[in-house]
């Protein structure tokens, strides 16, 4: 039998090229495992909860985003958290035995608290406190055996196998313990240099126009010794080359010739901008064809129904467990 997978993405706005790494590596997880992908709108609000966001809008962006990158709905199940009402009983039962302190040692909690504390957000919340323990509900209400996240996210995954260990002591077994599966991310700055972020409005979108992207390269950040094109460049201080990096096959010879000042930083952004929408526009593609009709709702109802068999069945072995 296939493994099982859950991962899931806060609904925060368009997706951008630093997390096409991510997205690629769901989509080759697709043939391994089961699949479950969910969209975790309740995520969102634990430290959005003032923003009064339209979440139907974000909530389609992402899923378009998904299934443009190549997520296929006849392989994963693509939902959304907030239609499964089994994740929010697991979280209220879980919340019965789950020790405060080990909430509070979460090392993203109080870093989190403060960092977002200084934009003004308060996130002294029970709901806030409870971000791990529902990430610990998503994840086992499907039994996932493994969970591909990022590396800042060890720590909740880390949570998750001690809230299934305890389970299954105090009840009886009946959760696996999830590994998470760390994939390759190269970490792409944004085109000013600094991290890339929506926020700061220097990320190229996944769903990008090709004037966009032009926009967006000719904004990156060069050598700035480079005066003159015929001047010797430094690759290695060049937004532009970090780029190239992921983007451009030919990479030896853009080094060459920049070191040796034979192509202008003009020339080389343009023909950066052109390889990364031969990458993009495949998605561009793709995404036109989801965007018809109702597809994406229809994606997320059957995806729903396919996350609620497992869920269910799940919930009744929790209940007996527990003897409620
Ligand atoms: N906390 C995750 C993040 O910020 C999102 C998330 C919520 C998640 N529930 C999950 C990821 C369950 C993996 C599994 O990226």
């Amino acid at each position: 039998m296939k493994k099982r997978i859950f991962s899931g993405m806060r609904p925060t706005g368009a997706l951008h090229i630093g997390h096409l790494s991510v997205l690629q590596n769901w989509v080759a997880l697709q043939d391994e495992y089961e699949c479950y992908y969910s969209i975790v709108d309740w995520h969102a609000l634990t430290t959005g909860y003032e923003d009064k966001t339209d979440y139907q809008q974000l909530i389609r962006d992402m899923a378009l985003d998904w299934l443009s990158v190549g997520l296929d709905p006849e392989k994963s199940a693509i939902f959304v958290q907030s239609q499964m009402k089994e994740h929010a009983e697991l979280h209220l039962l879980f919340s019965m035995f789950t020790p405060i302190s080990w909430l509070e040692r979460v090392p993203t909690y109080k870093d989190q608290i403060q960092q977002l504390g200084q934009e003004g957000k308060d996130l002294h919340t029970y709901g806030f406190l409870g971000y791990p323990l529902l990430q610990a509900a998503d994840i086992l209400v499907y039994k996932a055996q493994a969970v591909p996240v990022g590396e800042d996210q060890i720590p909740h995954i880390e949570l998750c196998r001690e809230i299934a260990r305890r389970f299954n002591h105090l009840y009886g077994h009946v959760f696996p313990e999830p590994q998470a599966i760390i994939g390759k991310v190269p970490l792409l700055p944004g085109v000013d240099g600094r991290k890339m972020s929506k926020s700061y409005n220097n990320a190229i979108a996944i769903s990008a126009s090709p004037e966009e992207i032009n926009n967006k390269v000719r904004q990156m950040i060069t050598d700035p010794q480079r005066i003159r094109k015929d001047d010797p460049g430094h690759p290695g201080v060049c937004v532009a080359f970090k780029f190239h990096k992921i983007y451009s096959p030919d990479l030896e010879r853009i080094e060459i010739e920049c070191r040796e000042g034979k192509i202008g930083c003009v020339a080389c952004k343009k023909y950066l901008a052109e390889n990364i929408n031969k990458v993009l526009s495949p998605y561009r593609e793709k995404r036109k064809e989801w965007e018809e009709g109702d597809k994406v709702k229809q994606v997320l109802l059957q995806g729903a129904e396919q996350a609620r068999n497992i869920a269910a069945q799940t919930m009744n072995e929790v209940r007996k467990a527990m003897g409620i």
